[in-house]
This record gives C-alpha cells, sequence and structure tokens, in this order.
C-alpha cells in the first residue's frame, strides 16, 4: 500500500501508540494530537511517544482535539483515528462527567464537522466501546442489540458513536464505528484490571478485586484490535458501519486469576473490595460482521496475551509506580 498520512488522535495512549508503532513500519505518516491529559501519568504517555518520536514520519500536536479541530493543517490527510477518550467506566460520575462529555462527545462533533470539508478523505474510524451495550440482553452481543449504557462513561461513547452515524448519514462521512471489548496487553492503562493486578503484585500487595470476580469479559489483545483499525480504515466499507471488535477470549476474572497463579506462576493474595458503580456483569461480542466485511479475526489467545503483558510489565512497571 502505498504511504499516507494519518490522523490519529489520542496518539499517546495505550491503543494509539500501539497502533501508530504498526503504522510508522508500514511506512506510513502520522499526523498525532494527543493533549497528554493527566487521567494518568503523562510520562507513561511520554514514554510510549520516545519511539515514535525518533521516526520523521512522525509528528506530535500536543493540543485538546476541541481547540484544533477547526485549524490543523490537514491538507495532507486521507485517513483519520480518532481514538482520543476520556477514558475509565468507574471513574465517569459526577462532576467527572463534564471531562467525559468534553474529551468524548465535544470533541467528537468538532472533528466529524472539521470531515465535512475534507472530501477526499477515505476513512474516520471512531474507536467506540462494548459499554454502548451495558448489561445487554443477549450473549453474546451482536451489534444489533439493544444499546443501553451502565455508566456514564458509555453513555458519551453512545453519543459520540450516534453523531458519527448521523454524518455518515447525512454527508457520506467514511465514519466507520469499532466498539472495542475490553483492550489488555503491553502498555495497558495503569486504571485497567490487568495492569493495576501487575503492580500490585510487583509491589508485594493482594491484587484488587471488585465484587466475587465472578464478572465475565471478553479481553481482546491490543495487537488485534490495532488490526481491526487498520483493516477499518484500509478497506472499502459502507459509511457509518458499527462493528465488534472482541477477542475471543470470553472468561470471569476469576479465571484470569487462576490462570496468573497457575500458567504464569505468580503468586499473590487477593483483598475483595466492593462491587463498583458502572461495572457490568458481562461483556461479549459476535464478530461475523467484522469477520465478513474485512476478513478480521483475533489471533492472540489469553494465555499468550497475559504472559506478553506480564513480560512487559517486569520491565516497564517498577515498584512503587512507574
Ligand atoms: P488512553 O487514555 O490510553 O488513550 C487516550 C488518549 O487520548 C490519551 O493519551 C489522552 O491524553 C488523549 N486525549 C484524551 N482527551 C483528549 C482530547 N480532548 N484531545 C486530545 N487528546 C486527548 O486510552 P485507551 O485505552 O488507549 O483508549 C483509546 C480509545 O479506545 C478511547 O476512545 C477509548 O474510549 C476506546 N476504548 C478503549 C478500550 C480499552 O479497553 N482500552 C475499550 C473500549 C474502547
Ligand atoms: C475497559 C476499559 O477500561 C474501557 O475504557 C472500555 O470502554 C471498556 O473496557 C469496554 O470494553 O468498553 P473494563 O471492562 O472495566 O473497561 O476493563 P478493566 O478495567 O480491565 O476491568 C475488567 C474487570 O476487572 C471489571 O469487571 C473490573 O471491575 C475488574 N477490576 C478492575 C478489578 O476487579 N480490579 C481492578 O483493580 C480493576
Amino acid at each position: 500500500m502505498a504511504n499516507e498520512t494519518f490522523l490519529v488522535t489520542g496518539a499517546a495512549g495505550f491503543v494509539g501508540s500501539t497502533l501508530c508503532a504498526r503504522l510508522l513500519a508500514e511506512g506510513h505518516t502520522i499526523l498525532a494530537v494527543d493533549s497528554l491529559t493527566s487521567y494518568y501519568d503523562p510520562k507513561l504517555k511520554h514514554r510510549n511517544m520516545s519511539l515514535l518520536r525518533e521516526w520523521p514520519t512522525f509528528q506530535h500536536v500536543c493540543a485538546d482535539v476541541n481547540d484544533v479541530a477547526k485549524t490543523l493543517d490537514l491538507s495532507d490527510v486521507s485517513k483519520i483515528i480518532h481514538l482520543a477518550a476520556q477514558p475509565g467506566v468507574r471513574a465517569s460520575w459526577g462532576t467527572e462527567f463534564t471531562t467525559y462529555t468534553r474529551a468524548n462527545i465535544l470533541a467528537t462533533q468538532a472533528l466529524l464537522e472539521r470531515s465535512r470539508s475534507l472530501p477526499d478523505l477515505k476513512a474516520f474510524v471512531y474507536a467506540s466501546s462494548s459499554s454502548v451495550y451495558g448489561n445487554a440482553l443477549t450473549h453474546p452481543t451482536s451489534e444489533t442489540s439493544a444499546t443501553q449504557p451502565f455508566s456514564p462513561y458509555g453513555v458519551t461513547k453512545l453519543a459520540a458513536e450516534h453523531l458519527g452515524s448521523l454524518y455518515a448519514n447525512n454527508f457520506g462521512t467514511p465514519v466507520r464505528s469499532l466498539r472495542f471489548f475490553t483492550v489488555y496487553g503491553p502498555r495497558q492503562r495503569p486504571d485497567m484490571a490487568f495492569t493495576r493486578f501487575f503492580q500490585h503484585i510487583l509491589d508485594g500487595d493482594a491484587i484488587p478485586v471488585y465484587g466475587d470476580g465472578e464478572q465475565v469479559r471478553e479481553f481482546t489483545f491490543v495487537d488485534d484490535v490495532v488490526d481491526a483499525v487498520c483493516r477499518a480504515a484500509n478497506m472499502d466499507l459502507p459509511n457509518g458501519v458499527v462493528m465488534n471488535v472482541s477477542g475471543g477470549s470470553t472468561v470471569t476474572l476469576n479465571n484470569v486469576i487462576d490462570l496468573m497463579r497457575n500458567d504464569l506462576g505468580v503468586k499473590f493474595d487477593l483483598n475483595h473490595l466492593p462491587e463498583t458503580p458502572g461495572d457490568v456483569r458481562r461483556t461479549g461480542g459476535t464478530t461475523d460482521v467484522i469477520h465478513a466485511l474485512t476478513g478480521w479475526t483475533p489471533q492472540v489467545p489469553l494465555i499468550e496475551g497475559l504472559s506478553r503483558q506480564w513480560d512487559w510489565a517486569k520491565g516497564a512497571l517498577v515498584k512503587n509506580g512507574c
């Protein structure tokens, strides 16, 4: 494929930096927009970008999407990958909701609006979330199932997905919304379960388990998510299409804990904490749509991905912080 210029928002984050590494290695040029928010330590985001910065084809604009969507020079950009967001299901209550609406809804609307002035834009990939389903009525959950978010975060991700659909329907904007299911792997955010577990283990502390540990997740390895994003950006797809990106590993948290003990051979105690508001009981998605349209299927089984994250954690996470 010819060298193309991608606008990647949220490029310094967990998924964004992994995606940029792949696109740069494939010979593409990246205009990265990331404001390095303090949701977690910006030092981690600088570290995520350190290797990316070595490429002359990587340029970082440290700015909020809301502030630059109108003015960025996008004359060379043929594809937009919009990953910037305030993530985190459990932190989205109370006054924090303002941050979620600005980062997740208003920024997406600003970028979609700007896209109207880019007639040659080939793809606008939006990072949606399994959180749009809430406590889904059926499992595995297909894209046509009811959306009934269970957290304020899920509400903002769904609102932005709806904005994408209406820009696609009204203006032909080439929006593709990908509903990621709990992504894990090297560089996973420090607020997410596996990184928190590994950090506590390295610190010699008991790992914090919310509720009874019987909640079910379909975990998706980050390289598989990145591959889905690349396929969605590079293939001819219906404007406004919505596709699950779910990793094929549907397990309880207690199953993961058993894998860590028995397969990774790690020793730790459990610290059972109350369930947290907004946490759904179960996720799991069908992948028939993305498979039919792009050929994507997840490649990395949970034990392999978990082992790769543990290897990363031993080098990247140090006692009492990063
Ligand atoms: P992340 O926090 O590591 O990355 C998001 C990046 O966006 C951060 O570096 C942050 O500084 C930046 N950012 C936030 N608001 C911004 C703004 N207004 N302008 C510019 N930059 C801004 O998160 P992640 O886990 O890599 O998630 C990436 C995307 O995937 C998000 O849209 C998230 O909602 C979605 N998603 C993630 C998961 C998951 O399990 N990680 C699952 C479903 C969906
Ligand atoms: C993840 C991401 O954080 C969201 O950004 C994303 O939108 C969502 O996936 C999604 O799929 O849509 P979550 O499933 O809560 O959200 O992912 P984790 O933070 O890794 O939590 C997984 C499970 O572990 C949850 O049930 C959570 O309650 C539990 N957990 C988490 C713990 O028991 N202890 C912890 O310290 C952290």
